[in-house]
């Protein structure tokens, strides 16, 4: 039995790649998670894969608690104590639960700034730590960070900080994974059309980032990185623009991309 686990599934990046899997995985089973039930619920119905809704808050701290008792009972379920190909194994693992927020220090409350904290790199490292010990030859990790983790972004400052720790979290795991089979990589896209702005302007000081161009689809993101994922790259740009940006942010000083970042926030 191999299963695919997919959060942020209710929504944007995270319902294409429940998608994606249902359309090329095969899998036997995809697992869904976030808070809306209803909507993944409405994915279980354009699915042809069993898809498993796994209605979770990953702010709470037990959520990963909780998968874990469902993988244990999962695995004992179809009989299979060996995790491998011919048993019981996770094939995929996306991690697409996250946020961000606009606003200065000023701006952002405890308990967004802490739940950001928790959902951008808390959870990701926990179900990612879960998870590996189900996978074998030829699973997939697919960590969804940020082109902002390329660089620090004022006004979105811990949103960029969050998701910089994502990245370097990701590439050490690549190595880590050497001669395991198992892939790993960093989604880093710049824009993408989802519901993610939406959130993030939900602030005191929702118009601190104007700006969010040139932007791309979701599905764009999710085939493009499915793809660099099985060539076992570790970071998928998704558009020209962005992979100008990640070379650019690595050779030019950190104030300067600032400065360029504050005219551009403000258009
Ligand atoms: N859109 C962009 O421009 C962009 C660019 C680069 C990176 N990203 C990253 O891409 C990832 C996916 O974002 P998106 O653009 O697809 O945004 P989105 O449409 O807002 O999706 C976010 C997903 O996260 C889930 N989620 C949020 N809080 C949760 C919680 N406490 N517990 C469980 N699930 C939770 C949401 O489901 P529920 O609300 O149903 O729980 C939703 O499915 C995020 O990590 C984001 O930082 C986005």
């Amino acid at each position: 039995m191999r299963i695919a686990i997919i959060t942020g599934a209710s929504s944007g990046m995270g319902r294409e790649f429940v998608r994606h899997a249902d359309r090329t995985g095969g899998f036997d089973a995809i697992w869904a998670v976030a808070r809306r039930e209803e909507r993944l619920h409405e994915l279980a119905g354009e699915c042809t894969t069993p898809l498993r809704p796994v209605v979770l808050d990953l702010s709470a701290p037990s959520s990963i608690d909780e998968l874990h008792r469902l993988l244990e009972a999962a695995a004992r379920e179809a009989g299979l104590a060996k995790v491998d190909d011919e048993g019981f194994s996770v094939g995929l693992l996306v991690n697409a639960a996250g946020f961000g927020k606009f606003g200065s220090f000023r701006d952002l409350t405890r308990s967004e700034t802490d739940t950001m904290i928790a959902l951008n790199c808390c959870v990701p490292v926990d179900l990612t730590q879960l998870a590996v010990r189900y996978m074998c030859k030829g699973s997939r990790i697919i960590e969804v960070v940020s082109s902002a983790s390329f660089q620090p972004l004022p006004y979105m400052s811990l949103y960029a900080a969050t998701k910089a720790f994502l990245l370097s979290y990701t590439r050490s795991l690549r190595w880590e994974l050497v001669g395991t089979g198992i892939h790993a990589t960093a989604l880093c896209p710049g824009w993408v059309r989802t519901e993610f702005a939406q959130v993030a302007k939900d602030t005191a000081n929702p118009t601190a980032v104007r700006h969010q161009q040139p932007s791309i689809s979701a599905s764009t993101a999710v085939g493009w990185s499915s793809f660099i994922n099985a060539c076992n790259l570790p970071v998928a740009t998704c558009s020209p623009f962005t992979l100008v940006q990640r070379i650019f942010s690595k050779f030019v000083p950190n104030p300067v991309v600032m400065a360029i970042w504050e005219g551009i926030r403000r258009i």
